[in-house]
């Protein structure tokens, strides 16, 4: 588990397996503060209660229309991240892959589409997943989400209007969307205020930076969304890569975030185990890039 300093705010990862008792005092080996961990099951900190909103609350939609880019990686390590700041975090799996919620060890959950069927309610279907992570997962039903919206006259706002009800809970949404520009894409960027665009360094995934950015600019009309490129699965050692990398940021300039997330084995392997890389390996690479993303982001 993760302790804090009461004193000097560092935080630490503690194995608790091996202490028998809930309540015993630590001290603190960066400032040499002596304080108590009580590591009995705290209902709370599960809790899901509307709570005053951050002033920095940010709703944001993960997308590139392109395929394997690390939109469901980014989703998960940046909110992550995000809430080990203290933010209170909802994770969207809003793509049929249903990626995400397999991420975390959640398979055939309910979903937005038995939402929409009026069969289940949108707060009773968020998983808990962590302290301050939670997970509004996704289910090969929602194919049909699509059709079955399409005689609703404010088709574009599905998820927007779902969300209006719960948003107050979370100071940090994070939806993760599929390869395509159908429904679920569109739907995310109109519930969003800013967009986060994965992508690797090569020229079809730059490709699909231009046409998310496109869709971008064509609901600027109605819809004013900022807007950051990330790089990802970035390998210095590639000569192409290199040059891709240039291009891009010749062409997105300040629209592209400074933090680059390196190609790291770390991060399949922590998939493999259900974890976000920043709980598998805190230390690794991409670990460390994402908790920077995470900086970054609330500074935008
Ligand atoms: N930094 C990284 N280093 C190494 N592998 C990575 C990294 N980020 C993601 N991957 C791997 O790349 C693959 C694609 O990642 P991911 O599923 O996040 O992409 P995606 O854009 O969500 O894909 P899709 O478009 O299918 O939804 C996965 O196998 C993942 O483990
Ligand atoms: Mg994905």
């Amino acid at each position: 588990m993760i302790i804090i300093c009461d004193k000097c705010k560092t935080r630490f990862q503690l194995d608790i397996s091996l202490i028998k008792k809930t309540l015993f005092k630590v001290r603190c080996s960066k400032c040499e503060h002596v304080f108590s961990v009580d590591t009995s099951p705290k209902e709370d900190v599960y809790e899901l209660t509307p709570h005053n909103i951050a002033p920095d609350k940010k709703i944001i939609a993960i997308c590139n229309q392109k395929g394997g880019v690390a939109k469901t990686s980014t989703c998960l390590n940046l909110g992550a991240s995000l809430s080990l700041s203290g933010k209170r975090v909802l994770l969207i799996d809003f793509d049929v892959q249903a990626n995400l919620s397999l991420l975390l060890g959640q398979k055939n959950q309910l979903s937005f589409y038995e939402v929409m069927k009026k069969e289940a309610e949108i707060l009773k279907i968020v998983k808990s997943v962590r302290p301050n992570l939670w997970l509004l997962p996704a289910n090969s039903k929602m194919s049909l989400l699509a059709k079955d919206c399409l005689q609703q006259k404010d088709f574009g706002f599905f998820l927007r209007n779902l969300l209006e009800p719960i948003k107050s809970h979370f100071d940090c949404i994070l939806i993760d969307t599929p390869p395509s520009i159908k429904f679920f894409t569109p739907n995310a960027l109109l519930a969003a205020d800013f967009v986060i665009v994965p992508t690797q360094a090569e020229f079809l995934a730059m490709n699909g930076v231009m046409q998310t950015e496109n869709i971008i600019k064509a609901l600027a009309k109605t819809h004013l969304l900022d807007y950051r490129v990330l790089l990802t699965m970035y390998d210095e050692k590639n000569t192409a890569s290199k040059v891709v990398f240039s291009k891009l940021k010749a062409r997105y300039k300040d629209k592209m975030f400074n933090t680059i997330i390196n190609f790291d084995f770390k991060m399949q392997e922590s998939q493999i185990v259900n974890q976000p890389v920043i709980f598998y390996d805190e230390k690794s690479t991409s670990a460390l890039q994402y908790k920077a993303l995470a900086k970054e982001v609330e500074a935008v």
